[in-house]
């Protein structure tokens, strides 16, 4: 495999250490940008070499697209894309149709959003069009999830803003617990394991797992009832839903 990256930051990263830890034999050139990142990488995959991006193109079959939308339109009308180049854009913000024009010849990119624990794996990937390019490149040990339609990546993109919201919550249940026991390390230990102990036991097969387990937790006068009735009608869920509902009016069109 002869893979280059155009742009070495955040999430190029860990996409770059995926493919070095599980395709060793793998030719990864990559951009000579964010240097710390790209030289660290040189000094430490022994198949990775940096250079500009056009040396990236021509030593590479398959070029993943990791720079931001704006940087793209700059720099990919200078550079001389192949036919036979199978592309990967990682970008948000910028349409297939216009990362098609920017990037041809190549032509039939597919779009996703990996987020930076893919370097470790199961990290879900949503992809339109389907690719068998990523499959072969990811889909061992990461779920990637099929969209219908490009219009269907801005919602998943929306949805990723979950996770600070989640972190703030854990973070205000081991604060609380850490106050009333004096140890918020084991506060932090205990919730961190409790909900990713948890979480490990959900089965991720699409099929209600989260109605199930909420029904499975909803003991009548239960703590779990008190608690989620609580913030039921003090309006959580409500705020909760009219954000993301925000969030996909923002990223409306962005593809
Ligand atoms: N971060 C995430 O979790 C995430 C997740 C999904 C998708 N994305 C998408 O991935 C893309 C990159 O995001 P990021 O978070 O990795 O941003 P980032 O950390 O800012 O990385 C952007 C990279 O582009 C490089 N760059 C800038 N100008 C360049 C040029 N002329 N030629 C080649 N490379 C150039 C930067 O190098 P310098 O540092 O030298 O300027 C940097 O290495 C974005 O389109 C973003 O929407 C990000």
């Amino acid at each position: 495999m002869k893979i280059g990256f155009i742009g070495c930051g955040k999430i190029a990263e860990p996409m770059i250490r995926s493919v070095a830890r599980r395709f060793p034999q793998a030719c990864i050139c990559v951009s000579k940008r964010s240097a710390e990142i790209s030289l660290r990488l040189e000094s430490q995959i022994e198949n990775l070499k940096v250079g500009d991006n056009q040396w990236v193109l021509d030593q590479s079959d398959i070029i993943v697209l990791s720079v931001l939308a704006d940087v793209a339109r700059k720099i990919f009308p200078d550079l001389n894309f192949r036919k036979n180049h199978k592309t990967i854009s990682v970008m948000a913000d910028i349409s297939l149709a216009e990362v098609c024009d920017l990037i041809g010849p190549a032509h039939n990119p597919c779009v996703t959003i990996p987020l930076p624990f893919i370097e470790t794996g199961n990290c879900p990937l949503p992809v339109y069009p389907d690719s068998a390019l990523l499959e072969q490149i990811f889909g061992d040990e990461n779920p990637i999830i099929l969209l219908e339609s490009e219009e269907h990546m801005g919602p998943h993109f929306a949805a990723t803003a979950i996770l600070s919201t989640m972190m703030a919550q854990l973070n205000c249940a081991g604060s609380w617990l850490g106050n009333k026991t004096g140890s918020l390390v084991n506060a932090e230990i205990y919730v961190a394991s409790l909900v990713s102990g948890y979480l490990n036991t959900v089965p991720k097969d699409g099929n209600n797992r989260f109605l199930e387990v909420m029904q499975d937790l909803s003991t009548e006068g239960g703590l779990n009832t008190q608690l989620l009735n609580h913030n039921r009608s003090a309006g959580m869920l409500t705020t909760l839903n009219a954000g993301l509902e925000a969030l996909g009016e923002r990223l409306k069109g962005n593809g």
